[in-house]
């Protein structure tokens, strides 16, 4: 009976906290991390038992992320310090506030911060139509909406900012005037003047949400650089994983890497699908940190950052362990010439977000060419020929224009600009071989 009173005193003062703050910490992303709450003062944990995928859920929705990925426990983002306030929390998945759902509020000396809750949220800003995960348009989700960001006083500072909450390495470009082709929707932000260091784009200072004197065409873009690549294996599509982690890359144990983590790798750097998960430093032991160990992922995820594993640095592993992945085929993995005579003639096709698309032919050229044919080591072209001279490809038209100074290894390392063109499959480009036949 004094059980019962004193699990109902606990009850009552739950329901009666209608503020508490909560904030994510131990990652660098701003929508994921262990989950803190303040309360009388102090800023603590919230103990994982029970704790689940509805529990979550609520909490991406308090903190204006995207939707609950995972319900992260055992300290997956390393273990607290200080008072353990939240337990037992158990939500419907529908509320608006954690203080919304039912759950346990004292200092819960009962359970251990190796016991740490947290939440893998997906992110309230995304990059939309680049030929990677870590480029492209901007866009913010504000009140459940995804929407734009106008490109006036659009600058580096601001990139960095972008790259930084996406998770993916430094800002290399910044682009205006929606370079990656125009958005639809609300367009949430204009002149944005970021100071560099917020942790997300929505603390930077702007006119006010959806305050603008924009249209979708002037649309801001970003370039980062990857944050997972592969290395010793000859092309940009295989070799040994490397993850880059707090400015620092490093490689992935290969205990149980399989075909399903191999995905997730591939897809993210635009490399088409995984043709084999390789362990023991098939491509070579790394150096510097072991970043990931016992990697599972699911295949959906957009990054092999968001795969479970047994957290940053957490590894029993020596390099000669190191993980390594080839995708689908390394020497046409995100172009290829199909139609043509053999494999060094025909339409120009390249992988652009897991589909194969033709190339406008407005203003392909020899620069071009040079580098789709480096690229699939089929030696110098020796006439591009526009008009869908190898017939018409089917499915999407690829709308950025191709700039290559011809010199690049290859077309991904080219620049773009994506004046929207007049593409119609009669304007597909081929490209008819030079010197070398390729043995095949
Ligand atoms: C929580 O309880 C522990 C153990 O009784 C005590 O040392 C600590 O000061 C308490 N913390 C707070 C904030 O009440
Ligand atoms: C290609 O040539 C340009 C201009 O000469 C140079 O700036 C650039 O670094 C070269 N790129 C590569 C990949 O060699
Ligand atoms: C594209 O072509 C169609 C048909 O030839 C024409 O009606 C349309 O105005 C063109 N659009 C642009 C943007 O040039």
């Amino acid at each position: 009976m004094f059980l019962f009173i004193c699990d109902f005193i606990v009850l009552y003062a739950m329901t009666t906290v209608d503020h508490l703050p909560l904030r994510l910490r131990g990652a660098e992303r701003s929508c994921s991390g262990r989950l803190e709450v303040y309360h009388n003062a102090a800023w603590g944990s919230i103990c994982d038992d029970q704790w689940d995928i509805r529990d979550a859920e609520v909490v991406c929705r308090q903190l204006g992320c995207g939707k609950a990925l995972r319900a992260d426990g055992s300290a997956a983002f390393g273990a607290g310090e200080g008072v353990i306030w939240l337990n037992r929390v158990k939500c419907r998945g529908d509320e608006i506030h954690l203080w919304d759902c039912s759950y346990s509020l004292k200092n819960h000396t009962d359970c251990s911060h190796k016991e740490d809750a947290g939440v893998t949220c997906a992110d309230s800003v995304r990059l939309v139509d680049g030929s990677s995960r870590c480029a492209g348009r901007v866009e913010v989700l504000h009140e459940g909406q995804w929407g734009t960001v106008c490109s006036a006083g659009w600058d580096m500072r601001d990139a960095a900012v972008v790259c930084r909450e996406v998770d993916c390495g430094e800002a290399v470009d910044v682009l205006g005037g929606a370079h990656f082709g125009p958005g639809s929707g609300p367009i949430w932000m204009d002149d944005v003047d970021c100071s560099g260091s917020e942790s997300t784009l929505k603390n930077c200072r702007s006119k006010g949400w959806g305050e603008h004197d924009c249209e979708h065409d002037e649309d801001a873009g970003v370039k980062c650089s990857d944050s997972v690549r592969l290395v010793n294996g000859g092309s940009r599509c295989a070799g040994r994983v490397e993850v880059l982690h707090r400015g620092q890359w490093g490689t992935v144990c290969g205990d149980d890497w399989d075909m399903r983590d191999a995905a997730v790798v591939c897809r993210e750097l635009g490399c088409g699908e995984a043709g084999a998960a390789v362990r023991n430093a098939h491509f070579g032991p790394g150096s510097g940190p072991i970043w990931m160990d016992e990697v599972t992922c699911s295949g959906s995820e957009s990054t092999l950052k968001n795969c479970r594993s047994e957290g940053w640095g957490e590894h029993n592993c020596e390099h000669d362990e190191d993980a390594g992945v080839k995708c689908s085929d390394p020497t046409i993995c995100n172009t290829r010439l199909t139609d043509g005579p053999h494999l060094c003639s025909g339409r120009v096709e390249v992988l652009h977000k897991g589909t194969w698309t033709t190339v406008c032919d407005a203003d392909f050229d020899q620069q071009d060419a040079e580098v789709v044919f480096r690229q699939l080591d089929c030696g110098l072209p020796v006439e591009v020929l526009g008009a869908a001279a190898f017939g018409r490809g089917e499915g999407q038209v690829w709308t950025e224009e191709l700039q290559c100074r011809g010199n690049e290894s290859q077309i991904y390392s080219c620049p773009t600009t994506s004046s929207p063109k007049n593409c119609s499959h009669d304007k597909d480009c081929g490209c008819l071989e030079g010197g070398i036949v390729r043995a095949s």
